[in-house]
């Protein structure tokens, strides 16, 4: 059975004091509303690490997990942040390939192959994502785009390595511009996805493996999307930084 996830990017948001706020809100609301069968993610910045792992002592389905991670593994590198420090510091999940650092910081598919050897090499979960520029949709060549992100950078993983991957879904442009995908594309896309890890590792570990959707992803649509055979749960952004917001998206499988 593969896993319910809704992982939430903070993106480069919010002071210590709201950060702490909004971790404690979520918490007290995922209690409340007794959520055991979906794995939460809350990935902030680097420096509400440590403050947010504290507030998630004791929360047994809510998880620490990062943005990005280097793709070195250690030394003069100098602003950079190793798989290996963050699994020290308790981290579970890391965000690897989002859009915005393939964009504005130039990610290619080699690099984030060697971020996802580090982070698997360290315990981590990496949540590889991919998804298209709004030029390819209109192309209608979004599958070859999407499906060619992950033979570069994940085919070269080991059966037993793919298994432990997270997929996230994230049509470039539906990321913060309020135009979410509709539940069929997202089931289309997801459906493309999955059959394209079964062409090369299997049916049976391409079942395992959770895809989430990404891209202005909200309480009013969030139960359409997740009611997708292919779609098991979300990464969400602006979402994230409001508690009931988030949690209610939480809820909606
Ligand atoms: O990583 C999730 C993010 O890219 C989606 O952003 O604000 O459209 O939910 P948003």
């Amino acid at each position: 059975m593969r896993k319910k996830i809704v992982a939430g990017n903070w993106k480069m948001n919010l002071n210590q004091a709201d950060g702490q706020k909004l971790t404690s809100e979520i918490v007290n609301m995922i209690k409340d509303e007794s959520i055991q069968d979906v794995t939460v993610v809350l990935n902030p910045p680097f420096v509400h690490l440590q403050g947010v792992k504290k507030l998630l002592e004791g929360a047994s389905n809510i998880f620490l997990g990062a943005q990005n991670c280097s793709d070195k593994a250690s030394g003069a590198y100098t602003g950079e942040i190793s798989a290996a420090m963050l699994a020290s510091f308790g981290v579970s999940y890391v965000i690897i390939g989002h859009s915005e650092r393939r964009e504005y910081f130039g990610e290619t598919n080699a690099m984030l192959t060697e971020k996802v050897k580090l982070a698997l090499e360290n315990g981590l979960v990496p949540i590889f994502c991919c998804g298209e520029p709004l030029e390819i949709r209109e192309e209608g060549t979004h599958e070859a785009y999407v499906t060619n992100q992950l033979t570069e950078s994940l085919f070269g993983l080991s059966e037993e390595d793919m298994k432990k991957i997270v997929i996230a879904y994230e049509p470039i442009w539906a990321i913060g511009t309020g135009k979410t995908a509709s539940s069929d594309q997202a089931q289309e896309m997801h459906a493309a996805i999955r059959a394209h890890l079964a062409s090369h590792y299997g049916a049976e570990i391409a079942n395992g493996i959770s895809i989430l959707y990404g891209g202005s992803c909200k309480p009013d649509n969030a139960q359409d999307i997740f009611s997708k055979p292919d779609v098991d749960g979300g990464l969400i952004g602006g979402a994230s930084l409001k508690s009931r917001d988030f949690t209610d998206i939480v809820t909606s499988f």
